[in-house]
């Protein structure tokens, strides 16, 4: 029998009595990169930007004195919605409920810290949505770099892209203002972007001017395949090394055209190619253009599969109000 107020979970290992929230600090770093040594996560690279940045909130859950688990809440969208990034558990306590109360946990803290928030979203690739309006669809294609010359490796490609008599347009990099006269362009916003949302490594905002100016602080390749008539627009998240120390790079691409979309694919690989080393690449596309760009990689390209071939990820948001009561 459940009883109201009583979350009777018998799989579910913990509750809110076992475990410890605080908000991250600088001396937290060595144990939160140990949650995501087995995983090619991006969130060490970035701790402490996180731990300086306006309007965030950092949390972890400790128990007996150690870090099992954290979650962040950045405060996008002119104020308006709570952007819930790096949620992480130890691959040891997964599965007993620990990023449910992690979960809960932030967005009471949001709420008390920031009553003006009213929803909350994320970006998740677990198909379950209940209680959730899903905004949108991209599909992930993880590939790695042969240990080869990655520039001959375009070269090479937009040759046969040009033989082969397929569209190639020499993209631009945007500068500032290209960034905001096209992400603030209506006809952009309603037919490229995917739910009107611009994606960037896992972050969701709304293309407003307050969310430009957080983008244009951050270390990001901006490239389109044209300013009029624009048909591919991407975001390119400067490569990181992840806890192994193999270099990985994400590109969020915006846009159906499919030449427009390999044309600035190439381009933003060209902004990479003084790397060297394990190099693995993390590219999201509108659902429809993810199996000719995964043929395009590895079969023209001659790239190589990742940890895995393609992958959906969803963008969701729900009122906090509601998801706390839930959790
Ligand atoms: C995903 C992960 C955090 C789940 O941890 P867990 O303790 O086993 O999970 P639980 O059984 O408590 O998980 C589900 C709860 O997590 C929360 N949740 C799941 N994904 C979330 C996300 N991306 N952002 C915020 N909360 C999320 C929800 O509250 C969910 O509850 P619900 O299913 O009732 O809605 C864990 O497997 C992990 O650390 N994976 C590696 C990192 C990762 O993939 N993080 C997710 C996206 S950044």
């Amino acid at each position: 029998m459940d009883w109201p107020g009583l979350r009777m979970c018998p799989t579910r290992g913990f509750s809110e009595l076992d475990l410890d929230f605080c908000l991250a600090t600088e001396e937290d770093f060595e144990e939160v990169q140990s949650l995501s040594n087995d995983e090619r996560h991006y969130m060490p690279s970035i701790y402490h930007s996180w731990l300086r940045e306006r309007n965030r909130v950092v949390v972890l859950a400790k128990r007996h004195c150690g870090v099992v688990g954290m979650s962040s809440a950045h405060i996008v969208n002119d104020g308006q919605t709570a952007l819930m990034e790096g949620l992480q558990v130890a691959a040891s306590e997964r599965g007993k409920g620990l990023a449910r109360l992690i979960h809960k946990h932030i967005l009471e803290r949001v709420r008390a810290r920031y009553p003006e928030v009213k929803s909350q979203c994320y970006l998740t690739q677990h198909e379950y949505f209940k209680g959730f309006c899903v905004l949108s669809k991209q599909c992930m294609i993880f590939l790695r770099f042969p240990s080869i010359n990655v520039p001959a490796l375009i070269s090479e490609a937009i040759g046969n892209m040009r033989k082969s008599g397929d569209e190639y347009y020499e993209a631009i990099s945007l500068q500032p203002d290209d960034v905001r006269s096209i992400f603030l362009n209506r006809t952009v916003i309603d037919t490229m972007l995917p739910g009107g949302r611009i994606i960037q490594r896992g972050s969701v905002f709304k293309p407003l001017e307050s969310n430009l100016d957080i983008l244009l602080k951050r270390d990001i390749v901006w490239r389109a395949d044209r300013m009029g008539n624009t048909g591919a627009v991407s975001v390119g998240t400067a490569p990181y090394r992840d806890p192994v120390g193999n270099c990985v790079f994400i590109i969020d691409m915006f846009g159906k055209d499919l030449p427009a979309v390999k044309s600035v694919f190439l381009s933003q690989l060209q902004s990479l190619s003084h790397l060297q080393g394990d190099v693995t690449c993390r590219l999201s596309v509108n659902p429809s253009l993810s199996s000719q760009m995964w043929e395009f990689c590895t079969k023209k390209m001659g790239l190589e599969k990742g940890k895995q071939n393609l992958k959906n990820s969803y963008v969701i948001e729900g009122g906090i109000f509601q998801t706390i009561a839930r959790l």
